[in-house]
């Protein structure tokens, strides 16, 4: 731009050089006022809907701890998103708040991870905004309240995310009246310190309420319930679960009986963890089996079948936790097969023998635990070769 300028300076003397640049800078306050006016046009959040935000605003207060768990480490910083939160203002331009470019009304929220403390009671004007698709609530602290019914009452909602928020009691029914429903997180983390220090309450889901959603949760593609209290639930009724599941984790549910390999055969399945539910009883896949499948957590559960079949018929895994799960004999080679392999953990077990050399052939590899197993030998020269 210097460039240019000096070069019409030059052709032009200085007269016409500084009417030029009167023009250029008269020119561009146009072209940024349209612009602004453009901005105006569009379709600005509704009086209801914003006094709504404001007053849920006001229902909650700031703790500087109440998302802890949002570590910028895991890619999840907190900020106070609701400090740009102003009366007066256009609510569509509020963080965390998303506005249909049509009609201007609230079809988003993202709130998580924004030092909220506080409950949502079934009066919340939370519960104003009808038209929201997305509500995300996920890593504040709604001091071990239950979950209000009213949550089931938005009737647009495709996603819901209310993990880690420090909620509990039963997860209410009505969430099952929420059909358009495509992701539901209700999970909480295993905290990363010792378990006599959580003073966490549960969430609970009983057999009702998950056929209920099974069966009414057409569209849904992630369930993630992680940490919920299932130990009384007959898991039967997930196999009605939609056949867009792309996902389901159960991890640290305390779930019981056996589940038959027919979990395995959700035609669109990504991601399967049933681990650290060690009265499961897992029956594994016929070599068949979906092979959608890309990550497989059955850490200390019971498993039961022909692992080194089943694991032939799984060839899009990318990750395999088979931690804890008393197996024993020697490592089966098929797992040499799993080409797409960047994960495998399968410490705690028994395995005895040698490490299979066709390790070799898992090129992708970045993770491998054999940790706590009664292996012998060397550790075999393809050490050097797994690059990454
Ligand atoms: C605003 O809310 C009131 C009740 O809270 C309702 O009667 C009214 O219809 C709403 N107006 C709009 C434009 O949504
Ligand atoms: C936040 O709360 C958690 C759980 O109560 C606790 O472990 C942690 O030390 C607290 N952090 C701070 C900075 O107070
Ligand atoms: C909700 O109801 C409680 C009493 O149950 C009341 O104290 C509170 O002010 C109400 N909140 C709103 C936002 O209406
Ligand atoms: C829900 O979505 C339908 C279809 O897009 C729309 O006609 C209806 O107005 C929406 N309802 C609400 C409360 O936003
Ligand atoms: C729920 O929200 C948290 C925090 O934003 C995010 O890390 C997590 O992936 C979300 N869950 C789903 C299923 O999208
Ligand atoms: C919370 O839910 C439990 C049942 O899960 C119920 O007994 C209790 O009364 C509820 N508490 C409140 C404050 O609604
Ligand atoms: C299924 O969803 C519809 C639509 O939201 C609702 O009217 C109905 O009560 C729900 N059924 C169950 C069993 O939750
Ligand atoms: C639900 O699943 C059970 C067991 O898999 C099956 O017998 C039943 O027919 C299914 N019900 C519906 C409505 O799909
Ligand atoms: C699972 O655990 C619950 C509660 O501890 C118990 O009532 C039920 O009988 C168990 N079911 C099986 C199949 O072991
Ligand atoms: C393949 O899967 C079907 C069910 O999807 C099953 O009936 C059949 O026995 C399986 N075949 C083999 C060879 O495992």
């Amino acid at each position: 731009m210097n460039f240019d300028m000096g070069k019409l300076r030059f052709f032009l003397g200085n007269y016409q050089f500084f009417s030029l640049l009167l023009f250029y800078l008269y020119s561009q306050a146009f072209i940024s006022s349209s612009f602004t006016n453009s901005l105006i046009e569009r379709p600005t959040c509704s009086h209801n809907e914003s006094q709504a935000l404001l007053q849920f605003k006001q229902t909650l207060f700031f703790d500087c701890n109440a998302s802890f768990l949002c570590n910028p480490n895991y890619g999840i910083a907190a900020f106070l998103k609701t400090d740009s939160w102003k009366e007066d203002t256009d609510c569509c331009s509020w963080e965390g708040v998303t506005c249909d470019s049509d009609t201007g009304r609230v079809i988003g929220l993202d709130l998580s991870c924004s030092w909220l403390c506080g409950t949502i009671p079934s009066n919340s004007s939370l519960f104003f905004l009808q038209h929201l698709k997305r509500l995300n609530l996920a890593f504040n602290n709604f001091r071990q309240s239950n979950i209000s019914a009213k949550f089931g009452q938005f009737p647009n909602l495709t996603h819901l995310n209310l993990s880690n928020s420090f909620s509990s009691g039963q997860v209410p029914s009505e969430i099952s009246h929420l059909s358009k429903l495509v992701s539901l997180d209700l999970s909480r983390f295993s905290l990363p310190f010792p378990s006599d220090q959580e003073p966490f309450n549960e969430l609970k889901l009983e057999t009702t309420t998950l056929k209920r959603l099974a069966l009414n949760f057409s569209r849904v593609k992630e369930l993630f319930l992680d940490g919920i209290d299932m130990c009384s639930v007959d898991h039967g009724y997930l196999m009605n679960l939609s056949s867009s599941l792309t996902s389901l984790s159960l991890v640290d549910c305390g779930l019981n009986g056996t589940i038959s390999d027919r979990i395995f055969r959700f035609p669109n399945l990504k991601l399967l963890k049933l681990g650290k539910n060690p009265e499961l009883v897992v029956y594994l896949p016929k070599s068949n089996g979906t092979s959608t499948l890309e990550i497989l957590d059955l850490k200390q559960t019971v498993l039961v079948g022909d692992l080194s079949g089943s694991i032939r018929g799984l060839k899009s895994l990318k990750s395999l936790n088979l931690a804890s799960c008393d197996l024993n004999g020697s490592i089966p080679t098929s797992l040499a097969n799993l080409s797409q392999l960047v994960v495998l953990e399968l410490p705690d077990n028994n395995f005895s023998g040698w490490i299979p050399a066709s390790f070799a052939n898992l090129t992708e590899l970045q993770h491998l635990d054999l940790s706590y197993n009664g292996l012998e030998g060397t550790i075999p020269p393809f050490a050097n070769g797994l690059s990454n």
